[in-house]
């Protein structure tokens, strides 16, 4: 600290006197600043280093230390309000403008203020990350031969196969392509299965990063409402007979928001009634390893249930990990996987292999399944926590389903209820809570909030944050 302030305090008296001194004349030496100044050498070398990478000075090894000559002045600011016609101009020829906008994706990805309790984050807290065994996988993965090589185009064959594996049902390596994440594994599934204007039927609610990609891929999002057991098979069917769509999207096990989960008897029907409409259906099965250890046994993917090629399957090693663990994989078989191979490839080339490396030294590691078990529980004792307060302090918020898996509880208002000021109101008040409004690609039919339990430190911030909600709700009551 005395180090840092003594160097800022030396640049500064450079600074003062460098008029004295014609461009390209010899600055005193090092030697003489030191007793001038009564500075350590180490100091005296800061203070020139740092005069040197503003330009003031150059430094020759072994002749001194020189002024500079000046540098140009900066140039003058550029007046960029063109771009604001150039990029709305090209919507007037668009089917369905393409509208780039990250707003619903942000809420879950910035961090919140400092002191503030962070109930709209989409990912687990580091203390729940597996920090150490990433970092051991990360090393590992470092000086593994050909490590920082080019991998092959699809992906390292093991984790491929890896994937696979978590499907089971004939599914091999060869069916799946590694994506950075299940963000980029969506983008190209739309991208590939419909063209700009065309619509997809998209769950409502769902998780605003994917109309994100919908709407940047110039597609329309068309909702079909879903209740406990999952989206509605006569809306489905219905929304298929009205618009023509080729694709769904879905999230069959612990839905975000709502956290359901689609029934066995639904399972099938909607297979059914996307098979008769010709369609694809991308399924999302992001929260698979956030199961809660009180749930029962889960339903396998959808992928598994499909011989013909109808589901192209999305999942994604980032929830149960770190944000920036991004590998995930698409699965689909049949000829749509060579048009999603060529979509990846010119997008992104492909995961850094180092990353994908890690992944396999991650997931074949003794730590792997402790991981897991612990995510299971840590979630599950989470989600009591904010369920039991949330019950006895804000009872008027309803909570019509409490999910054995992932993140997060979705809770209506009571209506009438302005959402966004309870939102603000929230946010004051020390607490920040993801509003339901992004989660609907149409009209909602009542106000929401989305609470997550697994960004916080634990159960006492999780009774912090539910204090500060009321204090909000009361606040927009009164
Ligand atoms: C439902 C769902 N799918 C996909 C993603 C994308 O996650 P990632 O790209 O980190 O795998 C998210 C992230 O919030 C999500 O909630």
């Amino acid at each position: 600290m005395h180090e840092r302030s003594s160097t800022g305090e030396l640049v500064k008296s450079l600074k003062g006197e460098l008029d004295r001194y014609s461009v390209g004349e010899k600055l005193p030496s090092s030697r003489a600043l030191v007793e001038r100044f009564r500075v350590s050498p180490v100091t005296v070398a800061r203070a020139l280093a740092q005069l040197a990478a503003e330009g003031l000075v150059v430094t020759r090894p072994g002749a001194g230390t020189f002024r500079a000559r000046p540098l140009m002045a900066p140039p003058p600011a550029g007046d960029t309000s063109w771009q604001e016609v150039a990029l709305s101009a090209d919507a007037a020829t668009e089917v369905v403008p393409r509208a780039v906008d990250a707003s619903g994706v942000l809420v879950t990805l910035a961090a919140p203020p400092p002191g503030v309790v962070e109930f709209n984050g989409g990912y687990l807290h580091p203390t729940l990350q597996p920090e150490q065994a990433m970092a051991a996988a990360l090393a590992r993965a470092g000086r593994r031969p050909g490590a920082w090589g080019r991998p092959p185009m699809d992906g390292l064959p093991e984790l491929r196969d890896w994937f696979a594996r978590g499907i089971g049902a004939g599914v091999t390596a060869a069916d799946v392509l590694i994506t950075a994440g299940g963000q980029s594994a969506l983008t190209t599934a739309l991208r590939a299965l419909a063209p700009p204007g065309a619509p997809v039927l998209v769950e409502s609610p769902t998780y605003p990063g994917m109309l994100a990609i919908a709407r940047a891929s110039g597609l329309r999002p068309v909702p079909v409402p879903g209740d406990p057991q999952g989206v509605r098979p006569e809306l489905l069917a219905a929304a298929f007979a009205a618009t023509g769509a080729r694709v769904f999207v879905t999230q069959p096990l612990f839905q975000n928001p709502t956290g359901t989960v689609l029934t066995p008897e639904r399972r099938a029907e909607v297979l059914r009634i996307v098979h008769a409409a010709g369609a694809f259906v991308v399924e999302d099965d992001f929260a698979r390893r956030l199961v809660h250890d009180d749930a029962g046994p889960l339903p396998p993917p959808l992928a598994a249930d499909d011989p013909d090629g109808v589901v192209v399957h999305v999942c994604s090693l980032t929830k149960v990990t770190s944000p920036s663990l991004r590998v995930g994989a698409l699965v689909a078989r049949g000829p749509v996987l060579e048009r999603l191979r060529a979509i990846h490839v010119v997008d992104n080339f492909f995961v850094p292999r180092p990353l994908q490396e890690a992944a396999l030294e991650l997931v074949g590691s003794p730590a792997w399944s402790r991981h897991l078990r612990s995510i299971s529980g840590e979630l599950r004792s989470r989600r009591d926590a904010m369920t039991a307060a949330l019950r006895l302090g804000l009872p008027q918020l309803a909570l019509p389903h409490v999910p054995s898996g992932g993140y997060h509880l979705w809770l209506r208002l009571p209506d009438g209820t302005d959402e966004s000021a309870l939102v603000s109101a929230a946010l004051r008040a020390g607490v920040a809570v993801a509003p339901g409004r992004p989660y609907f690609s149409a009209e909602p039919p009542a106000g929401h909030i989305r609470l997550s339990f697994a960004g916080v430190a634990g159960a006492a911030e999780i009774a912090e944050g539910v204090r500060r909600l009321q204090t909000a709700c009361e606040e927009i009551a009164g």
